[in-house]
């Protein structure tokens, strides 16, 4: 699922399995009730902001409101851990990431050339204020 959805940009399998076991991570898997995953996201809380590191939901089930659900969860969770305010980055091409977060209440901060590489594309940067009512 990671290849499908990330492509050249992909995590390895040795890198996901570090990633998802590493310091101050929260991972969350979206499963049917046959056991099959169809979405993962994660966040890494480093006791003052908490960072969105990855969303994705197989796509012969996007649109079902399961990124929505797993990233609500996670910021609940961060905001309960006392993270001030969540942070993320987006390809500016990526419209339905960016409309989903904005949807969840996250602003542009700034723009990063050159973030994603071999590609060489530009990130937005996001915010949103955890502590606001
Ligand atoms: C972005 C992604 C995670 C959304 O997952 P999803 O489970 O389909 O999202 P949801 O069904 O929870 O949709 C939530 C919101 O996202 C936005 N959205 C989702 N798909 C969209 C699309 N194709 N076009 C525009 N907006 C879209 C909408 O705002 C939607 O809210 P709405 O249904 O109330 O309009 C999914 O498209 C994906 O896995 N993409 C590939 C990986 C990726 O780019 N991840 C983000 C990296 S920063």
């Amino acid at each position: 699922m990671e290849v499908e959805l990330f492509g050249a940009a992909a995590w390895s399998p040795q890198s996901l399995r570090e990633e998802i076991t590493g310091p101050g991570r929260t991972y969350v898997g979206a499963v049917l009730p046959d056991g099959r995953l169809v979405g993962y996201a994660g966040t890494w809380f480093d006791g003052y902001d908490v960072q969105v590191m990855t969303v994705g939901t197989d796509a012969a089930h996007q649109g079902r409101g399961i990124a929505r659900r797993m990233l609500v969860h996670l910021l609940d969770a961060a905001r309960t851990a006392g993270a001030a305010a969540a942070l993320l980055e987006v390809r500016v091409d990526n419209d339905p990431a960016i409309h989903l977060y904005e949807s969840l209440g996250f602003t542009r901060l700034g723009r990063r050339r050159g973030y994603y590489q071999p590609e060489n594309a530009d990130a937005w940067t996001m915010r949103r204020d955890l502590r606001a009512r």
